[in-house]
């Protein structure tokens, strides 16, 4: 049995307790000090029951509301559903939560359709298409949004994109739904608009509707308001009390009020006039005003039927919304058109006619002048033509490596959050990442197939086959965009993903020793690191004989076996992929 100082009475006369929060506390570590952000909240709210939550900016709505959610874990304290303990019991299914964020959740590139169509996709297994689209029809519908059906998300207005945001959490039919901040920043229209379509859900299906507001207007179509300030819960309950229990004339004034008593000061005074102030919601909730009635006596069992989809449907779905918002990104697209043509345009201007055969030494010692100066002009033949082919050669490598941070460094930090959000309502994060290898694969692909066949067309490198070459071209494409990825999954932001692969790419060619030899100890310790040197090393060694002497001749670089560049590049593409995998199993909500 859970110990915790201020009991709340049991609601034994309600009709269910579905949600209960019990004593929770919340502290986040900052600077090697707990700070609570949260303190000793306990609630209870129905079914069927329409909650606001309220209070200064910063006193930790947001926070409180993912507490509920299962994104913040409790430092101490309890959640309940239906009298089922959270934390030990098992999270709800994803299907039965829906959570609007306070941030934006939808591809700018995708209609108000697509992206309805994608949250089915995602969370909710349909049998057949009619039922497919039935319920993309029904969620818009619902929410007012199908006139708007075909409007890129790009050029929707705050009202819109909260309304879609809603929509994209509707698909499961939750049966608890947590709003933060829906209506803030609306006109006074809109955000009525918004409240009372929140309240309309809440009764249906005997769901739990949560809004998160800083606005004090609109309060009387909720069952209960929750007051939080400084993270402590100082009132809970109908929001025609809220005036009477702060004396004040009309809930505006709540705010200036609240400043003027220490937040604990609140909170116990709260604790001792909860009881009664409990009793009056919980009678209200169980003997609804007359208008009311009609609805609440249609309010239908709760019918969480959404099963979360399997693996190749979520695979599908995100690999063809990836393809899709790639196709629609102009900018995007024209880039990698343009580095896809351009770089390999950019190598052959070295070598337009082609690259000269080597010439042979003389056997004998030169005898005379004349032959001197022609063996001397032997060498430097040579000596140009291992140039070129090596300096071909990486500057094939580097542009690769510089495609792969273009391909891969925003690819999942650029969608962080539209990611958790995906997660949270059971994208798995496994499918996500082969998703993205999918999408990353078919770009690595044509970009290294495209170099490699253009330029050995042109400048016909003299390696012993083009087999080795093209595959060492591909893994040094692949081993940077997996590391890349990495960078991406793990980083803060996606400014700082890029920034990282940038400088991974940067550093490639100076310590790749192809351009000028390392010292030895110095280039023994960055070698394992730099997939530009394994693949030029590969490359280089299986050139044909005599240019493979007068690559040896310009530089003291060793030249490691093509075998051991293949393994080599394999482990970069490995500790890529590893990378990349703790990253998107991390939680990265901030
Ligand atoms: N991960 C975190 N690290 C540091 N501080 C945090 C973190 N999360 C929340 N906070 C702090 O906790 C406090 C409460 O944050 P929260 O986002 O819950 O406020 P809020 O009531 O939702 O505010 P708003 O109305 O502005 O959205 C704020 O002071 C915030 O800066
Ligand atoms: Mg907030």
């Amino acid at each position: 049995m859970v110990q915790h100082s201020h009991a709340v009475p049991p609601l034994t006369h309600l009709r269910t307790t579905m949600l209960e929060l019990r004593d929770i506390h919340f502290a986040i570590q900052k600077d090697g000090e707990e700070v609570p952000l949260i303190e000793g909240a306990s609630i209870q709210v129905p079914a069927g029951h329409f909650m606001a939550i309220v209070g200064p900016s910063g006193c930790g709505k947001s926070t409180l509301l993912k507490l509920i959610a299962g994104i913040n874990v409790e430092t101490k304290g309890h959640v309940l559903w239906n009298g089922r303990d959270l934390s030990t019991d098992g999270d709800l299914e994803p299907a039965e939560i829906g959570y609007v964020p306070q941030f934006s959740i939808a591809y700018e590139q995708l209609t108000v359709e697509e992206s309805i169509e994608s949250a089915v996709r995602l969370r909710v297994k349909t049998r057949g298409r009619a039922a497919f689209h039935e319920l993309v029809d029904r969620v818009l519908e619902q929410t007012g949004l199908d006139p708007l059906r075909s409007r890129p998300v790009r050029v929707l207005s705050g009202g819109q994109r909260r309304r879609l945001a809603l929509a994209m959490e509707l698909v499961t039919e939750p049966v608890l739904l947590l709003a933060d901040e829906v209506t803030s920043g609306l006109d006074p229209k809109s955000e009525q608009e918004i409240v009372k379509l929140l309240y309309e859900l809440s009764r249906k299906q005997r769901r739990i509707v949560v809004n998160v507001t800083h606005s004090l207007a609109n309060l009387e179509l909720y069952d209960s308001v929750l007051v939080l300030h400084e993270g402590r819960v100082v009132y809970h309950g109908q929001p025609r009390a809220l005036d009477h229990y702060f004396s004040v004339e009309e809930a505006e004034e709540i705010y200036p009020r609240l400043a003027k008593r220490p937040a604990e000061d609140w909170r116990t005074s709260w604790e001792k006039h909860r009881v009664d102030y409990y009793q009056a919601m919980l009678a209200a909730a169980n003997d609804p005003a007359p208008a009311e009635a009609g609805a609440r006596a249609g309010i239908e069992p709760a019918t969480t039927t959404a099963a979360t989809p399997g693996f190749v449907r979520q695979f599908f779905a995100l690999f063809f919304r990836r393809c899709k918002i790639f196709a629609r990104d102009g900018g995007q697209l024209f880039l990698q058109i343009a580095i896809l043509l351009g770089f390999p345009a950019l190598v052959i201007l070295f070598a337009l006619d082609g690259i000269d055969q080597t010439k042979r030494p003389s056997d004998s010692l030169p005898a005379t002048l004349a032959e001197l100066e022609a063996e001397k002009s032997v060498m430097e033949h040579n000596l140009n033509l291992g140039g070129l082919v090596s300096g071909l050669v990486m500057f094939q490598i580097i542009l690769l490596t510089l495609m792969a941070s273009n391909n891969a460094a925003r690819e999942i930090a650029g969608e962080r959050l539209i990611y958790e959000k995906e997660k949270l309502g059971g994208v798995r994060p496994t499918t996500y990442l082969l998703s993205k290898l999918a999408f990353l694969g078919l770009l690595v692909g044509i970009q290294s197939v495209w170099m490699a066949v253009f330029v050995q067309n042109i400048c016909h490198i003299p390696t012993q086959s083009f087999g080795p070459q093209l595959t060492m071209l591909l893994l040094v494409n692949a081993a940077m965009t997996a590391i890349c990825l990495g960078i991406s999954s793990l980083a803060r932001t996606a400014d700082q993903a890029s920034l990282l692969s940038i400088y991974l790419v940067g550093f490639q060619l100076p310590l790749s020793g192809a351009v000028l030899a390392l010292p030895s100890i110095a280039g023994w310790i960055t070698r394992p690191f730099i997939s530009a040197y394994w693949s030029w090393a590969g490359i280089m060694n299986s050139l044909e004989g005599s240019y493979r002497t007068a690559v040896d001749s310009v530089t003291e670089t060793y030249l490691a076996p093509v075998t051991v560049c293949y393994l080599v590049l394999l482990a970069h593409i490995g500790i890529g992929l590893f990378l990349a995998y703790v990253g998107v199993k991390k939680a990265r909500w901030e």
